[in-house]
């Protein structure tokens, strides 16, 4: 349901007249270093939760909910099976995802392609792939870095949103920063801390694994994530 000042938005917009600008008191923490927003381009998660996928996609896609949109080159929305059983979720796009605008498609992405293998499944064939952000966070190096909680928590309706519509049986968060902002937990949790146990997300079973980019910089622990993705193989199996 919109609310009457979001229907004038879109209304004004409609007659190119806008955009309808919002006091800066009213918009997310994070965007507080901006003067203004514009109301239409930034959606309430009640808003968000009512979403179908094509106009969650156009929203991410034009989405100003927080600074990571200044920097970047595509959002990246989300790759596979919108009926997927299983469901991984990354942290953010890196440098190669924001250019291509589909997530895990660099040297982290070819290892998750492989575990994804490992268990029977392929990108796209019943398998889903997302990230905690949609936009490449960049640190002042110019380098990939881990999103804020603050950027994480702006973005968290539009994830939310796709875990409803894709209903999956099981979902796997890779590395610390799904893992802590799906479970809300606090931020010096440790990866090693989470693993080998069922968590649950909204009533969802929910594996905790290192991250690929991690386990390319660990060999040693791909027979710890090896071991998680059993687990999940079990949750997947109980779930049905
Ligand atoms: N790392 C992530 O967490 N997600 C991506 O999409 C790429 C790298």
């Amino acid at each position: 349901m919109t609310s009457p000042s979001d229907r004038r938005a879109v209304f004004l917009n409609e007659m190119g007249v806008g955009p309808l600008w919002v006091r800066r008191d009213a918009a997310p923490a994070s965007a507080a270093s901006e003067p203004l927003m514009p109301a239409a381009a930034a959606p309430s998660a009640s808003e968000i939760a009512e979403m179908d996928w094509t106009q969650l996609q156009a929203s991410v896609a034009s989405c100003v909910k927080c600074g990571l949109c200044k920097n970047r080159t595509r959002a990246v929305f989300g790759v596979g099976d919108e009926k997927a059983k299983w469901l991984f979720i990354g942290e953010g796009p890196g440098r190669n995802e924001d250019l291509q605008g589909e997530p895990f498609v660099g040297p982290a992405g070819k290892l998750l392609d492989n575990m994804l293998r490992a268990i029977g499944l392929k990108r796209g064939d019943n398998a889903y792939i997302a990230n905690i952000v949609k936009c490449r966070p960049t640190g002042a190096d110019g380098k990939d870095r881990a999103p804020t909680p603050e950027e994480a928590a702006a973005c968290m309706p539009y994830l939310q949103r796709q875990i409803e519509l894709i209903e999956p049986a099981v979902i796997v968060a890779l590395g610390k920063t799904a893992a802590l902002s799906l479970l809300g937990l606090d931020q010096n949790i440790a990866v090693a801390q989470l693993r080998g146990k069922v968590h649950r997300y909204a009533g969802l079973p929910l594996v905790v694994t290192y991250h690929p980019a991690y386990l390319l910089r660990k060999l040693s622990d791909k027979g710890k994530s090896w071991s998680d993705l059993c687990l999940a193989m079990n949750a997947y199996a109980n779930s049905r």
